[in-house]
């Protein structure tokens, strides 16, 4: 694998399958095993996240923490120069100038995540880049999917709502072909691909019977003036205890978060056994500890 990942379409089944078990490994570690704190003199990890974030800053600062690796964090604009009108290739260059060993970028569509990339002499890991992709959440969903379900060529997943705004999305269907699951949409016309490829369920009771996985897509009001009115939304595409009837006993219920709650799912759900939300979360740092680990090779 290269250092850098902005997208899963350069990665190989292999790679992954190798990210997973290293980050199996670092999940088995407890604080007091010998390697537990890798620590690694003066190296840092700029953190540069342009939009908000909760799971992903954190879980990449926990990554940090725990690989021995000094995270610097830049947190949307409050206090910095972006305010003062500095662009945000501007702030890449200046903070590739204080020589982090990786950084971690969060932007909208609008910066070129691939141009920067390529002049900055450091490996760059996308931490969700507007509607392009989000890799690492990607990748820690079928990591999450794998502790219950081996055989990810088997899984069904359904990705239910605003999946044509949804970089989630994106990533998942550059890393199905690799890995072999399948992928069905469902949701309001308006929130489907215009193009969708792929297999489309007109009703959300059809699309849970047909799932071993479904994963509900949070509807992305900052991105589009929605028309959508959010209680029918939730009465025609939400989960719920009724709705959740449609899906089998050893299905999964996933969502990459953050939730607008009574919309994409009822609170309820949390408590349905067949949820594994806060597993995504838990098993994320892991596995961005594992792609920390590969981006920085050997250093420290
Ligand atoms: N899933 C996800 O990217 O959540 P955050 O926006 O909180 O990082």
């Amino acid at each position: 694998m290269s250092a850098t990942l902005l997208d899963l379409k350069s990665m190989t089944a292999e790679a992954i399958a190798r990210i997973f078990a290293l980050a199996d490994h670092l999940a088995s570690e407890k604080p007091g095993d010998r390697d537990f704190f890798r620590f690694r003199r003066g190296l840092t990890a700029a953190l540069v996240f342009f939009e908000a974030s909760t799971r992903t800053r954190m879980s990449f600062e926990t990554a940090c923490h725990r690989e021995g690796l000094h995270p610097i964090v830049l947190d949307s604009a409050l206090g910095t120069s972006l305010e003062k009108g500095e662009s945000a290739e501007d702030t890449l260059f200046n903070i590739a100038a204080m020589r982090p060993s990786v950084m971690v970028v969060r932007s909208n569509d609008s910066l070129n995540m691939e141009a920067m990339a390529s002049v900055l002499k450091m490996p760059i890991l996308n931490a969700g880049w507007g509607r392009k992709g989000h890799p690492t959440q990607a990748l820690l969903d079928i990591y999450a999917i794998r502790k219950h379900h081996a055989n990810l060529a088997k899984q069904r997943i359904l990705l239910i709502g605003d999946i044509r705004h949804s970089r989630v999305a994106a990533s998942h269907f550059e890393l199905a072909p690799l890995l072999g699951y399948e992928i069905a949409l469902c949701g309001p016309e308006s929130f489907l691909p215009e193009t969708p490829g792929r297999q489309v369920f007109k009703t959300l009771e059809e699309g849970l019977k047909w799932a071993t996985v479904a994963m509900a897509l949070r509807v992305q009001l900052e991105r589009h003036p929605s028309q959508t009115n959010l209680q029918s939304y939730h009465q025609e595409w939400g989960l719920n205890p009724q709705s959740l009837s449609a899906l089998e006993a050893s299905a999964l219920i996933m969502h990459p978060g953050p939730i607008n709650w009574g919309v994409e799912m009822s609170p309820e759900v949390m408590k349905d056994r067949r949820s594994i939300i806060l597993d995504q979360v838990s098993g994320g740092v892991f596995l961005r500890q594992a792609l920390l680990r590969e981006a920085i090779g050997g250093i420290g």
